[in-house]
């Protein structure tokens, strides 16, 4: 467009106002119908160049997995040493379960999400993160950590910025990207060693949940108490739907990979249990899948443990590797007494850790192992999914 062509332009376009000014005036924008949409034209102002991770090593979906490594509660601000332990046990493949950073350290409620961003430089920048992913591909879900303040759920209202530093960093798939949140499903192996990666989103359209208030004789471990609403969801109408979709695939093992903690009741922190009703639809719903055994992986406690539990809801055995922290740990060695639990079928680790799992296609069996960040066995456990 000539100079000339939008002088005259510019020209009509005050004519035009002018002309109207005794007219009724032009219906107004309708007002935004919630903080998020109100906050859309902000965040197209923001810079798209958000922090990415290095591009590193890359999946091949069409041969059979036997070694994928996972953890949790990794923050920017610490030391990287466990990464070269984790590689050197060979994985394929190392999921990232939440808490992968620290963005609300620091953080005082600015829309813009300025903590989350720089804390995703950070980790971006660590030179044992960088050939840690030159060397394993990796696939992440979030935790409240990476995804909003101290235990958050849908209510945060920055949540789609949040999805966006996320997908930006994590490079996730056009279909993650294309959906509110970041729930992801991948299948990996050819027909009788297929795997199934579901990987929730249990943040972004969480409900809020039930704080219970203080006495003298709540116990010291959480302070979150159960949701009875039959309307309150963990997962969101849209996961249910996708998770549905793809439990309907036929797998030959599938992988369930839950930022919180499934089976335990053990303790007052974030879980599944605080929505009994929704956790007894996920039970149903993995009972109703197209065949295939199954492991659940968790995170979020900073101390790992296995779990071992047979929810009337499923009608099965199910087997939960719990491992956490990357780097984040607050104490040394078994700290299980202070959180009893009839499930339980380790210790509970407070060392740093991260967790193995290897599948035996031939015996039809998964070896599940918590590590020490020395690469030290904490706990293992042989278990038949075939
Ligand atoms: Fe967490």
């Amino acid at each position: 467009m000539t100079r000339s062509t939008i002088a005259l332009l510019a020209g009509l376009g005050s004519l035009v106002l002018s002309s109207c000014a005794n007219v009724a005036a032009a219906p107004q924008a309708a007002p935004p119908q919630s903080a998020e949409e109100a906050l859309r034209p902000y965040y197209a102002t923001l810079d798209t160049n958000v922090p990415q991770a290095n591009a590193g090593a890359q999946l091949d979906i069409s041969r059979a997995i036997s070694r994928i490594a996972f953890g949790s509660c990794n923050h920017q601000n610490r030391h990287q040493t466990i990464w070269s332990t984790i590689a050197a046990h060979n994985p394929e493949l190392f999921l990232m379960i939440g808490d992968n950073v620290y963005g609300d350290f620091g953080y005082r409620g600015e829309a813009d999400l300025g903590t989350f961003a720089h804390a995703y430089q950070l980790q971006a920048s660590h030179p044992e993160f960088i050939a840690f992913r030159n060397q394993v591909p990796m696939l992440a879900s979030w935790d409240d950590h990476d995804f909003g303040p101290n235990d958050s759920g849908g209510a945060f209202s920055f949540r789609e910025r949040s999805e966006q530093l996320f997908e930006s960093f994590w490079r996730s798939s056009d279909a993650v990207r294309a959906r509110p949140g970041i729930y992801d499903s991948v299948m990996i192996g050819p027909e009788g060693e297929r795997v199934q990666l579901i990987i929730l989103d249990t943040r972004f359209f969480r409900d809020p949940l039930v704080s219970l208030p203080y006495s003298a004789e709540r116990r010291p471990l959480g302070h979150y108490g159960i949701t009875d609403s039959p309307d309150a969801t963990m997962l969101g109408a849209a996961q249910w739907a996708w998770l549905a979709g793809e439990l309907e695939k036929p797998a030959d093992l599938r992988i369930i990979v839950s930022s919180i903690q499934l089976l335990t009741d053990a303790h007052n922190y974030e879980k599944w249990g605080n929505m009994p009703l929704e956790r007894e639809r996920f039970y149903r719903a993995l009972a109703a899948r197209n065949g295939g055994g199954m492991v659940v992986l968790s995170g979020d406690r900073h101390s790992g443990a296995f779990y071992q539990a047979t929810p009337e809801a499923l009608g099965e055995e199910l087997w939960e590797l719990t491992a956490s922290s990357l780097n984040l740990s607050f104490g040394e060695g078994d700290t299980g007494a202070r959180e009893p639990d009839p499930i339980r079928r380790s210790g509970f680790y407070s060392d740093e850790n991260f967790g193995m799992l290897e599948i035996d296609w031939a015996a039809g069996e998964v070896a599940l192992n918590l590590r020490r960040s020395d690469g030290e066995s904490l706990h293992a456990e042989r278990i038949r999914f075939r």
